[in-house]
């Protein structure tokens, strides 16, 4: 459910004359969910709080961000001369529909069984044409994933661009401890990393039950699925992962890509944006 919201999201922001990026399967998989959108995602006025009403309005406004920053972090991988991607929790991603690869790119999409699965099936329904070499791997990555990763064809030896757009806040600290071990264990010198880290504190999130008219999964309410905060101190946390990362606020990038998010969009909805490369110690 969360994956078919941010595909909404995308969605609706590639219909602007002034999106931040053109996204054109997200409808599709809207669709072929049969989820509608909660009130709270079309801002209707009845019966919901304006504190409820600017938390998912940010909400939305830090997905569109994040989307452009890590397509940003995707083309300076491969102006770099990165040619193996990792998209970890893939969701609804269609990074490897849309975005212009070039010659060589190895785009692998790592998510549950289930959503891969409907993925898949969402996608032959239209005949989507990746423009990489696509390998999708359905795996549980708080489990055992590597196995799967290798056995798809990933290669340890050359470098790799892992991507983490809205995953860790779904995982524990240990989690995501044991997912950043796995994860280096495999990265070359030269990979890098481009990922979302909800911020501290952005777990306190005002009280509200989120109603979808229908779609997959039995969930009510977002927030009752975030499972972890940002570490105190991202920047050391990433480097004893053996990355050096660079954070950057939603603020910020707002304001960089021209659309200012207003003075009152609450902290708790804002997250911080994260790049990062290996380094060997
Ligand atoms: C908010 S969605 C983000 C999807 C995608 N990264 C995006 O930004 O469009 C979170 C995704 O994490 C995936 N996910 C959650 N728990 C997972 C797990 N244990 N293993 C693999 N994927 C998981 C969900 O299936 C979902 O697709």
């Amino acid at each position: 459910m969360t994956a078919v919201g941010v595909a909404y999201i995308r969605a609706q922001e590639s219909l602007r004359p002034d999106r931040l990026f053109d996204d054109p399967i997200a409808a599709a998989f809207v669709e072929a969910s049969g989820w509608t959108p909660p009130l709270e995602m079309l801002g209707d006025p009845s019966e919901i709080s304006d504190e409820v009403k600017a938390f998912w309005g940010t909400i939305v406004a830090y997905v569109i961000v994040r989307t452009r920053f890590l397509d940003e972090f995707a083309k300076d991988a491969w102006e770099d001369g990165v040619r193996q991607f990792a998209i970890l929790g893939a969701g609804l991603d269609a990074r490897a529909f849309r975005l212009p690869w070039p010659s060589g790119t190895r785009v692998f999409e790592l998510d549950v069984p289930e959503m891969m699965h409907f993925k898949e099936d969402a996608l032959a329904r239209i005949n989507a044409k990746p423009r990489c070499e696509r390998i999708a791997v359905a795996a549980d990555l708080t489990e055992d994933w590597l196995p799967a990763l290798t056995a798809s064809g990933f290669d340890a030896s050359v470098p790799t661009a892992w991507m983490a757009e809205g995953l860790l806040v779904y995982f524990t600290p240990d989690q995501n401890d044991t997912l950043l071990q796995t994860i280096v264990s495999v990265s070359a010198l030269g990979s890098r990393m481009g990922m979302t880290l909800a911020r501290k504190g952005g777990l306190e999130v005002p009280d509200m039950p989120l109603e979808s008219a229908g779609g997959p999964g039995e969930v009510r309410s977002v927030p009752e699925l975030w499972l972890s905060e940002s570490p105190d101190d991202p920047v050391a946390w990433l480097r004893g992962h053996r990355w050096d990362a660079e954070v950057f606020g939603t603020r910020e990038r707002a304001a960089a890509y021209g659309r200012p998010l207003p003075e009152s969009a609450p902290e708790s909805a804002l997250r911080a944006l994260v790049r990062a490369v290996r380094i060997e110690r």
